[in-house]
């Protein structure tokens, strides 16, 4: 849709006052506020969360930025929500190493969500985090608590923050109130291989074989068995999907994350490569830019039962293998040359 932008205002500002939403609020934490101005100038917001196609293309981030001369964007932001009160309240959070994500759910529908800094896995932060965000989520929609809570998120933060033995490879319905939370059931899918987050296996549901999916740096092929490697994470570096960007990456780590990827390809041919925003050594080798979907289907599995069996499939077919110290290997590593 095309919305012309007066001379002189606060973007974010404006664009609210017209009811839009921002879906971090506008705290610069999602980069999904995604416009096309290619009049702006690209703020280090920009840099961070967008491709350098992408700005080239004249794709800005609506939440930074001041307009001075009126133009007019283009953009699919969506209008908020009427406050009608959820028949069937769910609730989902992604605890993640670069963001916290908690929303709400109607009938497996989000009807409103919040994208948090990240919070140290310690089970008091995160569920200091969930409690008061989801709490003020309810009272903005009159709800006492949600019928099911949906806990998706990183090994480390789940395992804090539920105290559970991971890794699980079968998701569980538990009774909310033994975790403190505001709900009836808490549900948590699976987390079958240790250091990788259910978020990405969730993002495996209803993808097709042969599909390479790369989300920080580990990689997950979708074969007969699902084959996950994660190369561990370079101490010195907390984005890793911004490998190619980050000034101070240790260069053995790069090396070795390139590497892989390129092994990783060769052994396995792939027919589709995707991974996420802003990655830039994958999007370089040539793999398609998709969106997370993590929070749609953290919504639809509050509702569906047949959603839940299938990611229990996926769990039991999860393998983690990591790459031996092959003279193939040691070949790879030695001719890489940069994407
Ligand atoms: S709304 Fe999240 S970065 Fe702009």
């Amino acid at each position: 849709m095309n919305i012309n932008i007066p001379a002189n205002v606060n973007l974010k500002n404006h664009l609210e006052s017209l009811g839009y939403m921002f879906p971090c609020g506008g705290k610069g934490l999602c980069g999904r506020c995604k416009i096309e101005a290619p009049l702006l100038k690209p703020t280090k917001l920009d840099n961070r969360f967008l491709t350098k196609d992408q700005i080239d293309a004249g794709i800005r981030l609506a939440c930074d930025k001041f307009v001075e001369k009126a133009i007019s964007i283009e953009c699919d932001f969506q209008l908020k929500p009427k406050h009608n009160k959820p028949e069937d309240p769910c609730a989902y959070a992604i605890f993640n190493d670069d963001f916290t994500e908690i929303g709400l759910l109607d009938d497996g529908v989000i009807i409103d969500n919040i994208i948090l800094e990240a919070k140290e896995p310690s089970a008091n932060s995160l569920r200091a985090q969930f409690n008061s965000n989801v709490i003020e989520l309810f009272e903005k929609y009159d709800i006492a608590k949600a019928v099911t809570i949906v806990f998706i998120g990183t090994f480390e933060r789940i395992e804090a923050l539920t105290k559970l033995p991971l890794p699980i490879t079968y998701g569980e319905m538990y009774d909310a109130i033994d975790f403190q939370l505001p709900g009836e059931n808490l549900y948590i899918p699976p987390v079958p291989i240790k250091n990788i987050a259910s978020s990405d296996i969730i993002e495996l549901l209803d993808t097709p074989d042969n599909t390479l999916l790369i989300s920080g740096n580990s990689f997950f092929f979708t074969g007969h068995d699902i084959v996950c490697v994660n190369i561990g994470k370079n101490p010195k570096d907390n984005l890793p999907n911004n490998i190619n960007n980050t000034p101070y990456i240790d260069s053995d780590f790069k090396r070795a994350y390139m590497a892989t990827l390129k092994y990783f390809i060769h052994k396995f041919n792939p027919k589709d490569i995707i991974t996420f925003e802003n990655n830039q050594v994958t999007i370089n080798c040539g793999a398609r830019i998709v969106e997370r979907r993590a929070r749609y289907l953290a919504a639809e599995l509050t509702i569906s039962n047949r959603k839940k069996a299938a990611l229990n499939k996926i769990a039991t077919r999860c393998v983690s293998i990591s790459l031996p110290e092959t003279d193939e290997w040691q070949s790879f590593f030695t001719n890489i040359k940069d994407y």
